[in-house]
């Protein structure tokens, strides 16, 4: 079966309606959200409805953890602290309430889903977890797969059970080993982090071991106009070019 797996939408919901009809051209349905659908971006009530309606499975990131339990905000910067302020005033209660069910981590299709970190972190950034850390995640792993989000670029982390060795992806399809484990980021729909300014994501095929990386045009203007439109920090509009 393929699978679409995205992460980081960020409020941002000329990315994520673009990355949909991309996926949805490809065939997918069955597509897993890494977290931090929301903040630095101008409509996170539409995407949190977008995730919600679509039945996409989701988890949290650091960003609904601090909706959640509001002694994360002293985590993040302060400019993305005023952001996630704004931010928890544009949510509905419908929004709130399921931001408040959503768990740290999923497993499906032989693969775990998290924001983060393996096995279960919003937090932590797989760039900060040290060659040890990352070899006693993936060596415990009960999924060969883990797919994680967070830092906004795109990597692939492999372990042939011997060493560990990362990359970061481009826009490539590869195909996995099945005697490797590997810790795979999707990079962000709607805040990437990378110089481009795609949407970006991932179709996995989990039968044929197949990972093809997405980028995907959107209005990128709209989402800066919408930002200034909304008061939000103008940091997260300019870093979208
Ligand atoms: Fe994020």
């Amino acid at each position: 079966m393929k699978l679409a797996v995205i992460s980081d939408i960020h409020g941002n919901a000329a990315a994520f309606r673009e990355v949909l009809k991309d996926a949805e051209k490809a065939g997918i349905s069955n597509i897993y959200c890494l977290g931090d659908s929301i903040g630095y971006g101008p409509e996170p009530d539409e995407a949190i409805r977008m995730v919600r309606e679509r039945s996409i499975l989701s988890i949290q990131g650091n960003h609904e953890l601090a909706v959640n339990q509001p002694g994360y905000l002293d985590w993040f910067n302060p400019i993305a602290r005023i952001s996630l302020e704004k931010t928890i005033t544009m949510l509905s209660g419908q929004s709130l309430d399921y931001i408040a069910a959503l768990p740290f981590f999923l497993t499906g299709n032989n693969c775990r889903f998290v924001h983060g970190f393996p096995p279960d972190s919003p937090t932590t950034y797989l760039f900060e977890a040290d060659p040890e850390q990352v070899d006693a995640a993936m060596t415990k792993a009960e999924e060969p797969i883990c797919f994680v989000g967070h830092t906004h670029e795109l990597m692939i982390v492999s372990h042939d059970g011997r060493e560990v060795s990362r990359r970061p992806l481009k826009r490539e399809t590869i195909m996995l080993d099945t005697g490797c484990r590997y810790i795979i980021n999707v990079g962000s729909v709607g805040q990437p982090r990378d110089g481009t300014n795609h949407a970006k994501y991932v179709i996995f095929d989990d039968q044929a071991l197949e990972l093809e990386v997405r980028f995907v045009e959107y209005n990128v203007t709209e989402t800066i106009d919408k930002i200034y439109a909304a008061g939000l920090p103008e940091q997260h509009a300019w870093r979208l070019f």
